[in-house]
Protein backbone atom coordinates (compact mmCIF):
# COMPACT_ATOMS: atom_id res chain seq x y z
CA UNK A 1 0.00 0.00 0.00
CA UNK A 2 1.11 3.72 -0.72
CA UNK A 3 2.52 5.41 2.16
CA UNK A 4 -0.38 8.18 2.83
CA UNK A 5 -0.75 11.18 6.24
CA UNK A 6 -3.83 9.14 7.39
CA UNK A 7 -1.19 6.02 7.60
CA UNK A 8 1.17 7.83 8.89
CA UNK A 9 -1.19 9.83 11.46
CA UNK A 10 -2.51 6.19 12.28
CA UNK A 11 1.12 4.63 13.01
CA UNK A 12 1.85 7.84 15.31
CA UNK A 13 -1.10 7.72 17.34
CA UNK A 14 -0.30 4.55 18.86
CA UNK A 15 3.24 5.15 18.92
CA UNK A 16 5.71 3.61 21.09
CA UNK A 17 9.35 4.11 19.55
CA UNK A 18 10.51 6.25 22.16
CA UNK A 19 9.57 7.35 26.06
CA UNK A 20 7.37 10.03 25.23
CA UNK A 21 4.91 7.83 24.09
CA UNK A 22 4.03 6.31 27.59
CA UNK A 23 2.99 9.78 28.90
CA UNK A 24 1.13 10.90 26.40
CA UNK A 25 -2.60 11.64 26.29
CA UNK A 26 -2.44 12.27 22.63
CA UNK A 27 -0.04 12.29 19.74
CA UNK A 28 0.12 15.02 17.64
CA UNK A 29 0.94 14.04 14.26
CA UNK A 30 0.00 16.95 12.21
CA UNK A 31 -2.86 18.70 10.22
CA UNK A 32 -3.15 20.72 6.93
CA UNK A 33 -3.98 20.16 3.49
CA UNK A 34 -1.93 17.31 1.34
CA UNK A 35 -1.34 19.48 -0.88
CA UNK A 36 0.34 22.54 0.63
CA UNK A 37 2.94 24.42 -0.72
CA UNK A 38 3.81 26.25 2.96
CA UNK A 39 4.67 23.43 5.75
CA UNK A 40 5.64 24.65 9.46
CA UNK A 41 7.74 22.41 11.53
CA UNK A 42 7.75 23.09 15.17
CA UNK A 43 9.07 21.52 18.16
CA UNK A 44 6.42 19.19 20.06
CA UNK A 45 3.11 19.32 21.39
CA UNK A 46 2.47 21.39 24.70
CA UNK A 47 -0.10 21.29 26.96
CA UNK A 48 -2.97 22.13 25.40
CA UNK A 49 -2.01 20.09 21.84
CA UNK A 50 -1.85 17.14 23.84
CA UNK A 51 -5.12 17.72 25.24
CA UNK A 52 -6.27 18.00 22.03
CA UNK A 53 -4.15 15.88 19.88
CA UNK A 54 -3.67 19.18 17.36
CA UNK A 55 -0.62 20.91 16.87
CA UNK A 56 -0.06 24.82 17.89
CA UNK A 57 -3.75 25.01 19.31
CA UNK A 58 -2.56 27.10 22.98
CA UNK A 59 -0.76 30.78 22.92
CA UNK A 60 1.80 29.43 20.31
CA UNK A 61 -0.51 28.67 17.92
CA UNK A 62 -2.70 31.50 18.58
CA UNK A 63 0.32 34.12 18.06
CA UNK A 64 1.25 31.70 14.87
CA UNK A 65 -2.15 32.14 13.26
CA UNK A 66 -1.98 36.13 13.81
CA UNK A 67 1.15 35.88 11.93
CA UNK A 68 -0.61 33.77 9.10
CA UNK A 69 -3.36 36.69 8.89
CA UNK A 70 -0.64 38.99 8.77
CA UNK A 71 0.25 37.33 5.62
CA UNK A 72 -3.09 36.85 4.12
CA UNK A 73 -2.79 33.06 4.96
CA UNK A 74 -4.98 30.74 7.59
CA UNK A 75 -4.17 28.18 9.35
CA UNK A 76 -6.19 25.79 7.05
CA UNK A 77 -3.88 27.04 3.85
CA UNK A 78 -1.12 25.63 5.45
CA UNK A 79 0.64 22.12 7.07
CA UNK A 80 1.43 22.11 10.23
CA UNK A 81 3.60 19.55 12.32
CA UNK A 82 6.50 19.14 15.07
CA UNK A 83 9.76 17.06 14.90
CA UNK A 84 8.45 15.17 18.03
CA UNK A 85 5.20 14.09 18.00
CA UNK A 86 4.20 13.35 21.38
CA UNK A 87 4.72 15.64 24.56
CA UNK A 88 7.93 15.97 26.28
CA UNK A 89 6.73 15.78 30.02
CA UNK A 90 6.63 19.86 31.39
CA UNK A 91 7.82 20.83 27.69
CA UNK A 92 11.28 19.80 28.54
CA UNK A 93 13.53 19.90 25.38
CA UNK A 94 13.10 17.04 23.08
CA UNK A 95 15.87 14.56 23.66
CA UNK A 96 18.44 13.49 20.72
CA UNK A 97 16.96 9.98 21.31
CA UNK A 98 13.17 10.66 21.20
CA UNK A 99 14.15 12.90 17.75
CA UNK A 100 16.11 10.37 16.34
CA UNK A 101 13.13 7.76 17.08
CA UNK A 102 10.38 10.08 15.81
CA UNK A 103 11.95 11.45 12.56
CA UNK A 104 10.81 9.11 10.19
CA UNK A 105 7.06 10.03 10.46
CA UNK A 106 7.72 13.82 9.64
CA UNK A 107 10.41 13.08 6.67
CA UNK A 108 7.45 10.88 5.32
CA UNK A 109 4.99 13.83 5.62
CA UNK A 110 7.74 15.95 3.70
CA UNK A 111 8.30 13.74 1.37
CA UNK A 112 3.93 13.10 0.92
CA UNK A 113 3.43 16.89 1.06
CA UNK A 114 6.49 18.01 -1.25
CA UNK A 115 6.16 21.53 0.22
CA UNK A 116 7.89 24.34 -1.60
CA UNK A 117 8.30 26.42 1.63
CA UNK A 118 9.41 24.95 4.69
CA UNK A 119 9.64 26.67 7.40
CA UNK A 120 10.84 25.57 10.98
CA UNK A 121 9.56 27.45 14.04
CA UNK A 122 12.59 26.92 16.96
CA UNK A 123 15.88 25.44 17.11
CA UNK A 124 15.15 21.94 17.34
CA UNK A 125 13.37 21.63 13.68
CA UNK A 126 16.37 23.91 12.39
CA UNK A 127 18.20 21.79 13.43
CA UNK A 128 16.97 19.25 10.78
CA UNK A 129 17.92 21.86 7.62
CA UNK A 130 20.75 23.86 9.33
CA UNK A 131 22.72 21.87 11.72
CA UNK A 132 25.08 23.49 13.96
CA UNK A 133 23.86 27.21 13.27
CA UNK A 134 22.72 29.27 15.92
CA UNK A 135 19.22 30.69 15.55
CA UNK A 136 19.74 34.32 16.18
CA UNK A 137 22.24 34.00 13.90
CA UNK A 138 20.34 32.86 10.82
CA UNK A 139 16.70 32.87 11.37
CA UNK A 140 14.61 35.26 8.27
CA UNK A 141 17.34 33.75 6.17
CA UNK A 142 16.51 31.64 3.45
CA UNK A 143 17.84 28.67 2.23
CA UNK A 144 17.47 27.26 -1.34
CA UNK A 145 17.93 23.60 -2.10
CA UNK A 146 16.72 22.13 -5.35
CA UNK A 147 13.04 23.74 -5.12
CA UNK A 148 12.45 23.80 -1.59
CA UNK A 149 13.17 26.44 0.00
CA UNK A 150 13.64 26.02 3.68
CA UNK A 151 13.34 29.04 6.08
CA UNK A 152 14.24 29.48 10.06
CA UNK A 153 12.34 31.20 12.24
CA UNK A 154 12.07 31.85 15.71
CA UNK A 155 10.10 29.94 17.67
CA UNK A 156 6.30 31.62 18.02
CA UNK A 157 6.63 30.26 22.21
CA UNK A 158 10.16 32.28 22.28
CA UNK A 159 8.70 35.41 21.09
CA UNK A 160 6.42 35.77 22.95
CA UNK A 161 8.60 35.63 25.73
CA UNK A 162 10.57 38.03 24.38
CA UNK A 163 7.91 40.73 22.89
CA UNK A 164 11.23 42.90 21.40
CA UNK A 165 11.76 40.03 19.14
CA UNK A 166 8.07 40.74 17.95
CA UNK A 167 9.00 43.42 14.73
CA UNK A 168 12.08 40.80 13.92
CA UNK A 169 9.40 37.89 13.47
CA UNK A 170 7.06 39.96 11.71
CA UNK A 171 9.65 40.84 9.09
CA UNK A 172 11.02 37.34 9.04
CA UNK A 173 7.14 36.05 8.19
CA UNK A 174 7.15 38.78 5.47
CA UNK A 175 9.59 36.36 3.53
CA UNK A 176 6.87 33.76 3.64
CA UNK A 177 4.38 35.15 0.52
CA UNK A 178 7.94 36.67 -1.22
CA UNK A 179 9.58 33.25 -1.90
CA UNK A 180 6.02 31.68 -3.14
CA UNK A 181 6.17 34.77 -5.43
CA UNK A 182 9.67 34.01 -6.55
CA UNK A 183 8.63 30.25 -7.42
CA UNK A 184 5.69 31.59 -9.30
CA UNK A 185 7.41 33.63 -11.35
CA UNK A 186 9.64 31.19 -12.61
CA UNK A 187 7.25 28.79 -13.91
CA UNK A 188 5.76 29.01 -17.41
CA UNK A 189 4.13 32.35 -17.36
CA UNK A 190 -0.05 31.40 -18.09
CA UNK A 191 -1.52 32.72 -20.88
CA UNK A 192 -4.20 34.82 -19.04
CA UNK A 193 -5.42 34.39 -15.36
CA UNK A 194 -8.72 33.22 -14.82
CA UNK A 195 -11.23 36.36 -13.73
CA UNK A 196 -11.49 36.25 -9.64
CA UNK A 197 -14.82 36.12 -8.64
CA UNK A 198 -15.26 38.95 -6.46
CA UNK A 199 -17.38 37.02 -3.87
CA UNK A 200 -13.76 34.98 -3.33
CA UNK A 201 -12.87 36.16 -0.08
CA UNK A 202 -9.82 37.87 -2.19
CA UNK A 203 -7.41 36.54 0.30
CA UNK A 204 -4.25 36.16 -1.70
CA UNK A 205 -3.12 36.34 -5.14
CA UNK A 206 -0.70 33.71 -4.45
CA UNK A 207 -2.12 29.92 -5.78
CA UNK A 208 -1.50 27.73 -2.09
CA UNK A 209 -2.22 24.45 -3.40
FE1 LIG B 1 6.62 7.69 18.60
FE2 LIG B 1 7.42 10.16 18.06
FE3 LIG B 1 5.65 9.74 19.99
FE4 LIG B 1 8.18 9.01 20.32
S1 LIG B 1 7.44 11.11 20.06
S2 LIG B 1 6.38 7.79 20.82
S3 LIG B 1 8.74 8.35 18.26
S4 LIG B 1 5.35 9.36 17.81
N1 LIG C 1 4.87 24.45 20.31
C1 LIG C 1 5.32 23.60 19.37
O1 LIG C 1 6.50 23.56 19.07
N2 LIG C 1 4.45 22.82 18.77
C2 LIG C 1 3.15 22.82 19.03
O2 LIG C 1 2.42 22.07 18.42
C3 LIG C 1 2.70 23.72 20.02
C4 LIG C 1 3.57 24.52 20.65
Amino acid sequence: MPDSLDTIAAEVRICLRCPLGKGRTHAVPGEGPANARIMFIGEGPGYHEDMQGRPFVGASGQYLEELLAGIRLRRRDVFIANVVKCRPPGNRDPEPVELTACRDYLDRQIALIQPEVIITLGRFSMQRYFPGQSITRIHGQPKRVGDVFYLPLFHPAAVLRNPEWRTQMLADFARIPQLLAELDAERAPKPSAPAQDEDDENYTQLSLF
